[in-house]
């Protein structure tokens, strides 16, 4: 069994719960790099990919990999976003990912609070599309935190348990 762990991220906050999520996966070979670096998809079983949530979607620079995913590739996603964990606001953007992702096996989700600058919220919250998802975004100051990355971790361990019932 290999497994992939592969991200965008651009403060930071992805890059953090990709790591949680490495770390978690045990009993199975693992490699873990930012999407940008990933060139052959084929040696993998099982591939996790995480994502910052923008304007409700998968961003456009993280969109192109999902595409890529070769047909029938079981993919774990996973995500961080300032509104709440569970919400429909987050769970939007996987819907937005699966729909990209078709041609691939999603074996599961895992999403969780991740901080956002002050000033980028205050700046967001003056537009409408961007109010709701910016005022939960109050609430994720210090997110990840430890049991996000716990619960990631967790996560890992789940999918691979999953990943392997499989091949
Ligand atoms: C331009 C922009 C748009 C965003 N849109 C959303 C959104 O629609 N819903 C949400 O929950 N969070 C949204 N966020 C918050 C990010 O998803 C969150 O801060 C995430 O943890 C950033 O991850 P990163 O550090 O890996 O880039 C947005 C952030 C930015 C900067």
């Amino acid at each position: 069994m290999k497994a992939l762990v592969t991200y965008y991220s651009e403060t930071g906050n992805t890059e953090k719960l990709a790591h949680a999520i490495y770390d978690g996966i045990e009993q199975a070979k693992k490699e873990i790099l930012p999407v940008r670096d990933v060139t052959d998809l084929d040696a993998y079983d099982v591939i996790f990919y995480g994502f910052p949530v923008q304007s409700h979607s998968v961003p456009a620079k993280a969109r192109e990999f999902l595409k890529k995913v070769p047909e029938g590739k079981q993919l774990a996603l996973f995500a961080t976003h300032g509104s709440l964990r569970g919400g429909q606001l987050a769970v939007t953007a996987f819907y937005d990912a699966l729909t990209v992702a078709k041609q691939a096996t999603i074996i599961g989700t895992f999403g969780c609070q991740g901080k956002v600058k002050q000033q980028i919220i205050d700046a967001l919250m003056q537009k409408a599309e961007h109010q709701a998802w910016a005022m939960e975004a109050q609430g994720a100051m210090g997110h990840p935190d430890t049991a996000d990355l716990e619960d990631g971790k967790d996560f890992a361990a789940a999918m691979i348990k999953k990943a392997r019932a499989s091949v």
